[in-house]
């Protein structure tokens, strides 16, 4: 295993290229199930997640290859099943189960785990399908889905589920009638995702508003999409330019899938330039301290949580950053704690009082979006900072080192030997 060695204080300057998004890729990639054929992906970052969906979709009898693009032919697909070996590994893999039941009329997918960051059940994505006319059953640690073509009906989900807002709109993309889904998430992926089904052929109204109304169609054929910039890595770069005191551009990005974020940064004093797909910022000469609670999308994003309580470990007063989306999304208090943040739990919020140095320490990564809080915490710290089990980074930000190297960071891979 690796980790990843920081020797912290320096303030970085430069421009930090942007990779597609994982979040928007994943889902992309599981779309392509649904019409047999050659698809055709562009600006797939190259993540372990990314690998992992490619080898699940492998396994069902896929053909795939990533030179410049990412190429899939979907068209001799013999086994529509999800094993727990991927499965445990990616929850996202849940997002194969849609497009399975629309297309070969039953899939089965194993239920995902536990995870670090909340319980994250999908009960909502099996009821949506249940209530599209599927029949569910959960025989051991699987998910059986059969329906013989699935119909279109209301549903409104309980709570806002990005994937599962993801899979049923797939699902609905192929089955007899109309679907609507109220309480839809409005994330820039769900956007995503409903652009390339229609290239394909569907019939998706409302994307990116509470409302979808997906009229379905008999079949869909082969498409070729360009996967958006990815707004966590661009927040989480944002914030390293914050933390550091530095100066950053970053681009290809939307900054409009970032406003909640660029206004908590601007209330911490950082100044931010949004130009024609490119975002400039320059660190605030000392750091204020402001509250943030996560929501879904336009709200400020849980998966931007971590890194911002980084910042406001070294904010000028109390922060109070509230986790509405996971309920265990705090795994990163506790290292940070090592590196000398002054943070405190009180249920689902973190009291983070700033603190005028950081100091640099061995750690561990817990999860993916921890690890980043890590690494920005590692590069404002004095000294050496070691991060542990970084695999998790490596699951959601492409060449990290590389491109934090390339804007001053003194950042590299070792071996570890424990
Ligand atoms: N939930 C349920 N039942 C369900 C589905 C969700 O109770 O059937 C709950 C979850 O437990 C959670 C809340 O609803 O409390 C929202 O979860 P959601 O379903 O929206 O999360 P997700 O779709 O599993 C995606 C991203 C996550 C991101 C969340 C929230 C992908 C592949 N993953 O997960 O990304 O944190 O939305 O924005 O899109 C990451 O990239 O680090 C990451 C964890």
């Amino acid at each position: 295993m690796d980790k990843l060695m920081i020797e912290g204080g320096i303030a970085l300057r430069g421009h930090i290229p942007i990779s597609g998004a994982k979040n928007a890729a994943l889902p992309l990639l599981a779309a392509s199930l649904i019409a047999p054929g050659e698809h055709t992906l562009v600006n797939v970052p190259r993540l372990r997640d990314i690998r992992t969906m490619q080898r699940l979709l492998e396994h069902m009898g896929a053909e795939s290859q990533q030179d410049e693009h990412f190429h899939i032919d979907t068209s001799r697909i013999h086994t529509p099943e999800a094993p727990y070996e991927l499965v445990k590994t990616m929850r996202a893999s849940v997002l194969v189960l849609g497009p399975l039941v629309a297309r070969f009329q039953h899939a089965k997918v194993s239920l995902p785990g536990g995870c670090a960051i909340g319980a994250r059940p999908i009960n909502l994505h099996l009821e949506g399908l249940e209530r599209m006319g599927a029949e569910i059953q959960l025989q051991h640690g699987y998910v059986m889905a059969k329906a013989k073509r699935l119909q279109g009906t209301t549903i409104t989900f309980d709570q806002i589920t990005v994937t599962g807002t993801e899979n049923l709109m797939m699902a609905a993309s192929l089955a007899d009638g109309v679907t609507v889904l109220e309480n839809a998430a409005r994330e820039p992926e769900v956007i995503a995702l409903a652009e390339y089904l229609n290239e394909m052929g569907a019939h998706i109204r409302g994307a990116g508003t509470p409302q979808i109304t997906i009229e379905g169609v008999p079949n869909l054929s082969p498409g070729t999409h360009t996967v958006i910039p990815d707004r966590i890595e661009t927040g989480t770069y944002m914030i390293a330019a914050a933390i550091t005191g530095g100066h950053l551009t970053l681009s290809p990005c939307h900054p409009e899938h970032l406003e909640a974020v660029i206004s908590k940064l601007e209330g911490t004093g950082a100044t931010i330039c949004v130009n024609d797909g490119t975002l400039e910022i320059q660190a605030a000469s000392a750091i204020r301290s402001v509250d943030v609670k996560t929501w879904p999308f336009p709200g400020f994003p849980t998966d931007m949580q971590a890194q911002f309580m980084s910042l406001m470990a070294l904010g000028d007063g109390v922060s109070l950053i509230t986790e509405q989306i996971f309920e265990n999304r705090f795994m990163h208090v506790l290292e940070l704690r090592r590196l000398g943040a002054d943070i405190n739990l009180d249920g689902r919020t973190a009291v983070v009082r700033g603190v005028e140095s950081l100091s640099g320490a061995p750690v561990m990564a817990t999860d993916l979006r921890a690890s980043a809080s890590l690494v920005l915490a590692g590069l404002a710290a004095d000294g050496l900072t070691e991060i542990r089990r970084i695999y998790h980074l490596d699951r959601g930000y492409e060449t990290i080192e590389q491109k934090l190297k390339a804007v001053g960071a003194r950042i590299w891979r070792e071996r570890d030997q424990d």
